[in-house]
């Protein structure tokens, strides 16, 4: 795999025509990978191998949890980490760098299912907040991420504390941000997008000051919570919206709202659903949009939740059933139904109409949620990620690269040539910044780690290199350039904070 993809390389495949692509073009384009799809059957089934690393900027791996004491959580050990038989998915999925090294990949801590309540408790503790703030960097460190997406859904919502989350989230990012610097690490979030839920949630003028980008969720604007069929991520309002309120709840005044408060245009990314939302109707006949819905519709065949579907189970049911097809010509998105099933979607028209949006206004870029649920395989129209290449080509001028320079090729190349040993933990080497993480040792070699070391131990003769031991093995690292390994905070750091 890898080395096909060298070949096409220097056989100048993959090379945009007209040579280097031009910075201040750049354009991100933020990837969540749902990591649970690997339990999926069957065409549902994706795993870190099937990510394509030109087509996303960013690559966002989810998600890890959050104690009440503020570690980070590895939620399950066995698919992320690779001690015990694990299936070392993280190592996998920062190895992708290794083909392409301008990808970012970035560390995905919350979702739905994480909840509210630890994040607050740690939100409004200082010393939570530092053990938060520590351990992130360790673990975005010891992994070779390039950063942390805060997915805290949401401030002031979903729980049952009285904390000032609002404030306490600002605190929380420019306390993040302070122990990011030295590493250069990446700080973003995905945020409840619309104007009633981020008002409640966000001061969005300070939150933008740390964030480095912002992915503002404009999905799940309606679904099987309604007692009609709605638009899942509408472009515009609709007639039907008369209330003020509703009138805020689409694509076009989210990002309005958002850049009146102070967010700025090159941080907000758009995102996106590569997924639908489903109803059953109370009336096969009935079945515009507006129409009386019973609940939600039956589950997709691999994601088996009722009430959503992927884009790539519906594009598949599509090629045998019966699927009338519609598109809504106001809030610029299609919709579908068969007998008393009805689904709103995104397919490449209205995803590349949102793309083209992002464009249009000088945006950061585009957010998909999430990979796993494109039609990654071809399926249904012989193009791998129909949805995600719509994207690619709207955003960089029909390029499939993400903008690709010859310096970086050449890094590229080099990166590639280096033997890589099954089993050896390898990060990528980006930039100066990157710590680079290097070779297991063979305990006897080096003899840094005894047998009952578990943690951080600093190189004897060199503060700016440290070892993780595990077992008796020793990981061994290099901290940034110029910084100095601290054994109390057990992270890099400028070395006039550093007793060495
Ligand atoms: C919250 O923190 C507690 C205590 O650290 C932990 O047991 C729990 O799994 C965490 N997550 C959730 C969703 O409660
Ligand atoms: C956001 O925080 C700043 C600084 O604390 C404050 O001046 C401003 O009023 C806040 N804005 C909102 C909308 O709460």
């Amino acid at each position: 795999m890898i080395l096909n993809i060298y070949v096409l390389i220097a056989l100048g495949v993959l090379l945009p025509k007209g040579g280097t692509a031009d910075a201040h073009n750049r354009k991100y384009v933020v990837c969540y990978q749902g990591t649970w799809a690997t339990y999926r059957q069957s065409n549902g089934k994706y795993d870190v191998n099937y990510i394509d690393p030109f087509l996303c900027t960013h690559l966002v791996y989810t998600f890890f949890g959050i104690e009440e004491s503020g570690e980070l959580r590895v939620i399950d050990p066995t698919l992320d980490l690779e001690e015990n038989g694990g299936h070392g998915n993280i190592r996998k999925f920062n190895a992708l760098k290794l083909q392409n090294p301008t990808l970012k990949t970035i560390a995905a801590v919350g979702g739905w299912n994480e909840g509210s309540r630890n994040f607050s408790i740690v939100a409004n503790d200082p010393e939570r907040r530092q053990r938060f703030v520590r351990s992130a960097v360790q673990f975005i460190q010891r992994h070779g991420f390039n950063g942390l997406d805060l997915d805290w859904e949401y401030p002031n919502q979903r729980h049952d504390l009285t904390f000032d989350d609002k404030n306490n989230f600002v605190t929380l990012l420019r306390e993040l941000k302070e122990g990011f610097k030295p590493f250069q690490y990446l700080l973003t979030a995905a945020v409840g997008a619309s104007p009633a839920t981020a008002s409640i949630s966000y001061n969005i003028t300070e939150i933008s000051k740390y964030l480095d980008i912002i992915n503002v969720m404009a999905y799940d604007i309606h679904g099987a919570w309604d007692p009609a069929t709605g638009i899942n991520a509408p472009f515009y309002a609709s007639k039907n919206d008369i209330t003020e309120g509703s009138r805020q709840l689409n694509l076009d005044a989210i990002i309005k709202y958002w850049l009146a408060q102070g967010a700025p245009r090159e941080k907000l990314v758009v995102g996106v659903p590569f997924y639908g939302r489903t109803f059953t109707l109370a009336d096969a006949a009935q079945h515009s949009v507006g129409s009386s819905s019973l609940g939600p519709g039956t589950a997709g065949q691999y994601s088996l939740e009722p009430g959503s579907i992927g884009y790539n189970e519906l594009c598949e049911r599509m090629r045998t059933e019966q699927w009338q097809v519609e598109w809504d010509e106001v809030q610029l998105a299609p919709y579908a139904y068969m007998g008393q099933q009805w689904v709103s979607f995104d397919n490449p028209r209205s995803i590349g109409l949102k793309a083209q949006y992002a464009k249009d206004n000088n945006l950061g870029g585009v957010m998909v949620w999430s990979l796993e649920s494109d039609d990654f395989r071809g399926i249904c129209g012989g193009e791998k990620y129909p949805l995600l290449q719509t994207i690619n080509r709207i955003l960089f001028d029909g390029r499939t690269a993400t903008g690709l320079t010859q310096s970086v090729l050449n890094m590229a190349a080099e990166s590639i040539q280096r033997p890589v040993a099954p089993g050896y933990a390898v990060a990528p080497v980006v930039g100066s910044h990157t710590p680079q993480q290097g070779i297991v040792l063979d305990p006897r070699d080096g003899g840094v780690c005894t047998s009952q070391d578990n943690g951080y131990v600093r190189d004897k003769h060199d503060c700016g290199k440290f070892y993780y031991c595990n077992q008796g093995m020793a990981h061994s690292f290099n901290c940034p350039h110029n910084l100095k390994f601290d054994l109390e905070s057990t992270t890099c750091n400028y070395p006039q904070s550093v007793d060495c």
